[in-house]
């Protein structure tokens, strides 16, 4: 049987045996799917009977409205990618580049891509504190003609330091070298800590965005990417299926990217939430030590019980966690918790504390 290397496996030990298990392994929104979509989910429904716009004039029109709101950036239809999730966008960018370097630990499918797609593929590693080496990044970056990391950063949630992060894309633009920047996870971190605002200065950059984390919806599948070298961007348009977003997945997002109420509701979690879990799981007896983190997921370090030890015993609660092995660079000594609403925090968190290790 094949193992999932992700998080959100909650059908081999859960729905597939007909058992409700509470997912604290996938890093999704716990409000889940925005009112304002599914409000409108039978007229959206209605417009099944006929092809997408095979432009998404509208749905372009409504990245850009969002990113000038949120992030005061201008953006042109013609520096948009739009993708089935954010995967689709990380492949045709990871697609273009010979020797790619990945910063780790960091989501795994980086490294499965630059496998699939790249002649070559080198690693930075994250310093000590699991935060980004920038001297080490760019050091090997020499090597490579294009780079990826998060902002912030899977599993560890770290962020990039703009200011230093500038000398590294500065070195791009002169050597004609990428640098993608994957932030799905942007919007948990707080008021606009996005690399959009780089977007115009720095035609190297590529951005990955989509509406799976914060918008609740990863069955949706919508991302995009974005670079104001249009000419790579259109050219990696015409790499694409045609229609390859469906209908619910262009109005999940215009609906998700105009719902203020759902935004503003989830910043507000976030900013409470992620410090009520963290101060709670640090007074746990099997943890070590719990990372600094910009996003709605924890990564911890266990002392006297594996990560899998613990996977089984949370299993046996209903829940599922996420091992952290299979990240380059960690071991069975860490896990990743997502962080949820308030009720099942609590309930979580009794749960654990209470497991006999
Ligand atoms: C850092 C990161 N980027 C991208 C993705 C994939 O996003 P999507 O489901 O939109 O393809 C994930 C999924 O876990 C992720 O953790």
């Amino acid at each position: 049987m094949k193992i999932s290397k992700h998080g959100g496996d909650i059908y081999t030990e859960g729905l597939l045996k007909e058992r409700a298990l509470i997912d604290y392994s996938s890093n999704i929104n716990p409000f889940g799917i925005p009112e304002s979509f599914k409000n409108n989910i039978n007229d959206i429904l209605n417009l099944t009977v006929r092809y997408p716009d095979y432009k998404y004039r509208k749905l372009k029109q409504s990245i850009i409205d969002y990113h000038f709101k949120y992030e005061k950036v201008t953006l042109e239809e013609d520096e948009l990618l739009l993708g089935n999730g954010a995967s689709e966008v990380l492949e045709i960018f990871i697609r273009s580049i010979n020797k790619l370097l990945i910063v780790v630990p960091s989501f795994i499918e980086y490294e499965e891509l630059g496998h699939k797609w790249c002649q070559s593929v080198e690693y930075s590693f994250l310093n000590d504190n699991f935060e980004y080496g920038y001297d080490d990044i760019l050091e090997k970056f020499k090597n490579c003609n294009g780079m990826i990391l998060g902002n912030p950063n899977n599993p560890v949630g770290n962020r990039i330091d703009i200011d230093r992060f500038k000398e590294i894309l500065d070195y791009a633009e002169a050597n004609n070298k990428s640098v993608i920047v994957d932030e799905a996870f942007v919007e948990f971190m707080g008021e606009n800590k996005s690399l959009t605002k780089l977007i115009k200065t720095y035609k190297s950059l590529f951005i990955v965005r989509a509406i799976t984390k914060f918008f609740g919806m990863p069955g949706v599948r919508f991302g995009y990417g974005i670079s104001s070298n249009k000419n790579m961007i259109k050219l990696m348009c015409e790499s694409q299926n045609p229609w390859n977003v469906n209908t619910f997945g262009e109005h999940a997002a215009i609906c998700s990217f105009n719902d203020e109420k759902y935004i503003a509701k989830t910043k507000k979690w976030i900013n409470e939430e992620l410090i009520f879990f963290k101060d709670k799981l640090s007074t746990l007896s099997f943890v070590e030590e719990v990372y600094e983190t910009n996003c709605n997921f924890i990564l911890v370090k266990l002392k006297g019980v594996t990560g899998t030890d613990l996977y089984e015993e949370c299993l046996k609660q209903g829940y599922v966690i996420r091992k952290a092995s299979n990240f380059r660079g960690l071991d069975d000594t860490y896990v990743r918790f997502a962080i949820k609403d308030r009720r099942n925090n609590e309930l979580f968190l009794k749960a654990i504390n209470n497991i006999k290790l």
